[in-house]
C-alpha cells in the first residue's frame, strides 16, 4: 500500500475498509474457491494487491449516516470491491488499456498470463453477486442490492465500451461526462446505495445519498485523469501518462488541466451539500470526499 506524503491523511473510513478488506475478500475466496488453481492464485492476486478501497469505505459510511453499524455494509463493502477488482484486471489487459501496472505491481494478466486473467475478472464478478446472496440480511435488502450491483455493472461496462471507442477522439463535455458516470460513477453510486439499502434507508434518504455518490463518482474520475497527468507512478501505482499515451478522452484533455481540478473540487461541494439533511452521521462521509478530490495516489 502506498503512502501518501503531502495531501490530507487517509479517511477513518477508508482506514476502516482498508484494514477489513483484504480479510473479507480472501477469507470469501478461500471458502468459494479453496482449489490451489492457477485461476484462485490471480483472483487471490487481484483482490490483495493493495488498492484504497474507496468502495467498501462508502459502503460502510452511507450505512453509519444512517446510523446503523458499519458491519450491515460489510457484504455490501465485499461485493462492490470484487466487481471493482474484476473491472480494473479487465480494464489493463491488452484489448483495453494495456497496462502493465496497477497498485504499484505487475497487472494479473502480466503476473500470470492474459487467458487467466481474463477468466480471473469473470469469476470475481460472478462471486461479488454469491457474496450478497451468502449475506445474513433480510432478504428483501438482499434483493434490492442485487438490483442495484446489476445494473451498476451493466452501466461499467458500458461506460467502458464508450471509453475505448472514444480513444484517439476528443468527446464534447456531455458525452465525456456520460462516459465517465457510467464507467466509474455508476459502481460508486452502487456502493452508496448498497450500504444505505443495508441500513434500512429511507427514499428520501436514499435519495440525498445518491446525489453525494453521483458527485463524488464524476469528481473520482475527473481527479483519476488528472492524476495520470500529474501524478507520480510511484504513488500512484499505475504508469503516469497512459490515458495521453492512448489518445483517451479526459477531462483535463478537454478542459486543461486547471480548468479539470476546478470541476473536481465543484462537484466535491455539490456532493457535501447533499449531505445536509443527514447530519453530523455523514462527517465521515464528508472526510472522505475532502480526500478523494486531494489525493496524490
Ligand atoms: C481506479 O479506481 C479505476 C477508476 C475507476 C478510476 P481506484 O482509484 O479506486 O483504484 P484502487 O482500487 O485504489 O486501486
Ligand atoms: C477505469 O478508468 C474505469 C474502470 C471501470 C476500471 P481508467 O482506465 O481511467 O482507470 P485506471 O486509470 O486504469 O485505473
Ligand atoms: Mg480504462
Ligand atoms: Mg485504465
Ligand atoms: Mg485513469
Amino acid at each position: 500500500m502506498m503512502t501518501p506524503e503531502k495531501s490530507l491523511p487517509e479517511s477513518t473510513l477508508l482506514q476502516a475498509a482498508q484494514s477489513r478488506m483484504p480479510v473479507v475478500l480472501q477469507d470469501f475466496l478461500r471458502q468459494q474457491n479453496p482449489s490451489a488453481s492457477r485461476l484462485s492464485e490471480a483472483m487471490l492476486y487481484a483482490v490483495t494487491n493493495g488498492g484504497k478501497r474507496v468502495r467498501p469505505a462508502l459502503a460502510y459510511g452511507a450505512a453509519q449516516a444512517l446510523g446503523a453499524k458499519a458491519e450491515v455494509a460489510e457484504p455490501a463493502a465485499l461485493a462492490v470491491e470484487l466487481i471493482h477488482c474484476y473491472s480494473l484486471v479487465h480494464d489493463d489487459l491488452p484489448c483495453m488499456d494495456d497496462d502493465d501496472l496497477r497498485r504499484g505491481k505487475p497487472t494479473t494478466h502480466k503476473a500470470f498470463d492474459e487467458a487467466t486473467a481474463l477468466l480471473a475478472g469473470d469469476t470475481l464478478q460472478a462471486l461479488a453477486f454469491l457474496s450478497l446472496h451468502e449475506s445474513t440480511l433480510d432478504a428483501s435488502r438482499i434483493r434490492q442490492q442485487v438490483a442495484v450491483l446489476s445494473r451498476a455493472a451493466v452501466d461499467m461496462a458500458v461506460g467502458q465500451a464508450l471509453d475505448i471507442e472514444a480513444e484517439g477522439k476528443q468527446l464534447d463535455l456531455v458525452a465525456l461526462e456520460h462516459v465517465h458516470r457510467h464507467k466509474t460513477g455508476a459502481l460508486i453510486r452502487a456502493s452508496v446505495a448498497m450500504g444505505a439499502i443495508a441500513a434500512g434507508a429511507t427514499a428520501a434518504q436514499l435519495a440525498a445519498l445518491d446525489v453525494y455518490a453521483d458527485k463524488l463518482g464524476l469528481a473520482f474520475q475527473v481527479h483519476d485523469d488528472v492524476l495520470d497527468v500529474i501524478g507520480d507512478t510511484a504513488k500512484i501505482g499505475k504508469r503516469a501518462g497512459s490515458d495521453i499515451a492512448r489518445e483517451k478522452s479526459t477531462y483535463p484533455a478537454l478542459l486543461g488541466l486547471e480548468a479539470a481540478q476546478g470541476l473536481a473540487v465543484k462537484l466535491h461541494d455539490e456532493a457535501i451539500a447533499a449531505l445536509e439533511p443527514l447530519g453530523a452521521a455523514a462527517d465521515p462521509l464528508r472526510e472522505l470526499a475532502d480526500f478523494l478530490v486531494d489525493r496524490d495516489h
